[in-house]
């Protein structure tokens, strides 16, 4: 989604806004622009539809552009086509002001009409534009930007970050925030506005997190941060400690490759410390036995591949705690009129924290009573600080679009959530909580074997990579498993790929497997090895191409149906999503390689989703 940053000090703002804007090229963009004011020249804009280098070369690397105060801006198409003119930052037509947005203004329709009316005359096709002119209007009539800022956010509906430059303040940035994450970024001598830290650390480590309805005014000398009513207030700092080196390939040709190989090590992070002498203990949460005692069901929301994280944990959640577990998309809970309530735990995960879809669910659910726990990556992000409780997947910054160590991550940590609230509840044997603490403290080690065998997956890329349409089944966990699967092909390497419980295939898509259709067999879930065995014997005799992923202990008998056999270690059967998707993830990321895709920042995908 949109990526914002802006600058105010003492040194040329340019090369720090493009700097700046390549630590948020992650989050996926279309084109990209930044003004600077100066002096000498008032606002200059310079925008692009393409890459950043594309803007980069425009400007020779920012020498182009004089001038200590600026904005830039890298856009996600929403409102018009990705071109030079829809571009941000976009321009008041008197040309003395500029604004850079992530969100969505909703009723920019109604807002641009009465702007017309009044004789304004638009150049894009964006809702960002009615922003510019809207400040305009306003200022035009006072003659004081705070005034006009005040009214417009008044009026503007939906969800939004901005940053704004005025030619007649020409020290300072504005910048305000509704449900659009932004940061100010406490400088030596500067001050920064950024959507994400990562574009900061080169600049501060000494943060804060602008909550909804703020106003932020930065100078050089500092920010004061107003209040919705505009009273101005002081806003708690926090100090980033992790280093920028984690947010770089260090090496490796893709991050999303990097990021894999890491899932051992943010696992041994998320788990060890929440493991003593053999019991799952988790400081940070503070809901007590007799409220765990009272629940009636657990809902879980998330959006993509957390929710896919959730229809695993259906399935292992079930088991542990015999309570039911609904499993909700995020976009789809906010208005399905929920049944929730105080006997609900509403399980939230996200790994940005800053999905705009499970930000509004989870409020819709604290409004209906219920409790929240996020299950969160990126530490202060809105949904960690607006859910009840909170638990940090360790994993440290996720660049790749796809989510590879965030996802496991979460597995294992809602593992933990599990065995933790079985316990309180007495729903899980002694023997059985011993084992899967065993179990869980190898995972790591049981990681590092699958990725030691990456060349087998390497192989089975080669020999599928030109395929145009894949089938993943499963039963069970391994349905789940199926869901996260078909996600991480589709999404980097573009072929058509679907996920179906086994079961289903007779009900009609069948009648899609012929010669040759490669069929995704995961057979990795040992009470229903002899059902999985019976799926692929089906899809086998309609000509399907199958390969198998099972454990170890069943790779022989596989071995005499499927056309390939991928295996994993044997475990429980909780912790065999958090094996299995590792030569998944390692078969896209194959596939996309050998087909020649943007691995790490696939078409039209966003790394933070924080529009409706
Ligand atoms: O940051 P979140 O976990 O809330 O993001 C949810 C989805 O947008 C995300 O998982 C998406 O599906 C990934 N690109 C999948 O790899």
């Amino acid at each position: 989604m949109c990526g914002i940053v802006g600058f105010v000090g003492a040194e040329p703002a340019a090369p720090v806004l493009l700097d700046g804007l390549r630590h948020l090229e992650y989050r996926g963009y279309d084109s990209a622009g930044i003004a600077i004011f100066s002096p000498e020249h008032g606002l200059d804009v310079v925008k692009t539809k393409g890459r950043l280098q594309a803007l980069a070369d425009l400007l020779e690397g920012g020498k182009q552009l004089e001038g200590c105060l600026g904005i830039g801006h890298t856009r996600w198409a929403t409102h018009g086509e990705p071109n030079d003119v829809n571009s941000h930052p976009h321009v008041s037509e008197d040309g003395n002001i500029a604004v850079v947005h992530n969100g969505i203004i909703e009723n920019y329709m109604e807002i641009k009409e009465f702007l017309i009316s009044k004789g304004i005359h638009f150049t894009s096709e964006t809702d960002t534009e009615v922003v510019a002119q809207l400040l305009e209007y306003y200022f035009g009539k006072s003659g004081d930007i705070m005034a006009a800022v005040t009214k417009v956010l008044h009026r503007i509906e939906g969800s939004y970050a901005l940053g704004i430059l005025c030619s007649s303040n020409p020290d300072q940035l504005i910048a305000a925030k509704k449900a659009s994450p932004l940061i100010l970024g406490y400088g030596d001598g500067c001050s920064l506005i950024a959507s994400d830290v990562t574009a900061l650390l080169k600049y501060t480590r000494d943060v804060s997190y602008m909550d909804d309805g703020e106003v932020a005014v930065l100078s050089a000398g500092g920010i004061q941060v107003y209040n919705s009513m505009m009273e101005p207030i002081s806003k708690e700092h926090a100090h980033i400690d992790w280093d920028i080196s984690a947010a770089e390939k260090g090496g490796y040709e893709h991050f999303m490759f990097k990021e894999i190989m890491e899932q051992p090590a943010a696992i041994r992070k998320t788990v060890f410390p929440r493991v003593k002498e053999g019991r799952v203990v988790l400081d940070d949460l503070s809901i007590t036995k007799e409220y765990v005692q009272s629940l009636k069901k657990i809902d879980i929301i998330a959006c993509g591949s957390s929710y896919h994280v959730g229809m695993v944990q259906k399935y292992t959640l079930e088991q542990l705690t015999r309570l039911p577990v609904e499993v909700v998309l995020a976009s789809e809970f906010r208005y399905c009129d929920p049944i929730v309530d105080d006997k609900t735990l509403v399980i939230v995960i996200s790994q940005s924290g800053e999905t705009l879809d499970t930000l509004e669910a989870m409020k819709e659910a604290k409004r209906r009573g219920a409790r929240t726990l996020g299950i969160v990556n990126v530490v202060s992000s809105s949904i960690a600080r607006e859910s009840d409780d909170v638990l940090y997947t360790w994993a440290g910054p996720e660049i790749a679009v796809a989510t590879t160590k965030a996802y496991s991550t979460q597995l294992a940590l809602l593992d933990l959530v599990g065995l933790y609230l079985a316990d309180l509840l007495g729903t899980v044997k002694p023997e059985d909580y011993k084992s899967a603490i065993d179990e869980i403290l190898l995972l790591p080690s049981k990681i590092e074997n699958v990725l030691a065998d990456k060349e087998t997956i390497q192989y089975y890329a080669s020999r599928y990579f030109n395929h145009d349409s894949v089938f993943f089944i499963g039963r069970n966990l391994d349905y789940a498993l199926g869901m996260e699967g078909s996600l991480k092909l589709k999404e980097i390497s573009y072929i058509h790929s679907e996920s179906y419980a086994s079961g289903e295939l007779k009900h009609g898509t069948i009648s899609l497997i012929e010669n040759g259709t490669l069929v995704v067999a995961l057979a990795t879930y040992s009470p229903l090895f002899d059902k999985a065995m019976s799926n692929v014997i089906e899809v086998k005799a309609r000509g399907a191409d199958v390969l198998a992923l099972t454990t170890v202990s069943h790779k022989t008998s596989m071995e005499k149906i499927a056309n390939g056999v991928i295996t994993i270690p044997d475990t429980i059967p909780m912790l065999l999503p958090s094996l299995g998707v590792v030569p998944l993830q390692l078969l896209s990321y194959y596939i996309a390689l050998m087909r020649g895709c943007d691995i790490d920042k696939p078409r039209n995908l966003a790394k933070s989703v924080t529009v409706e």
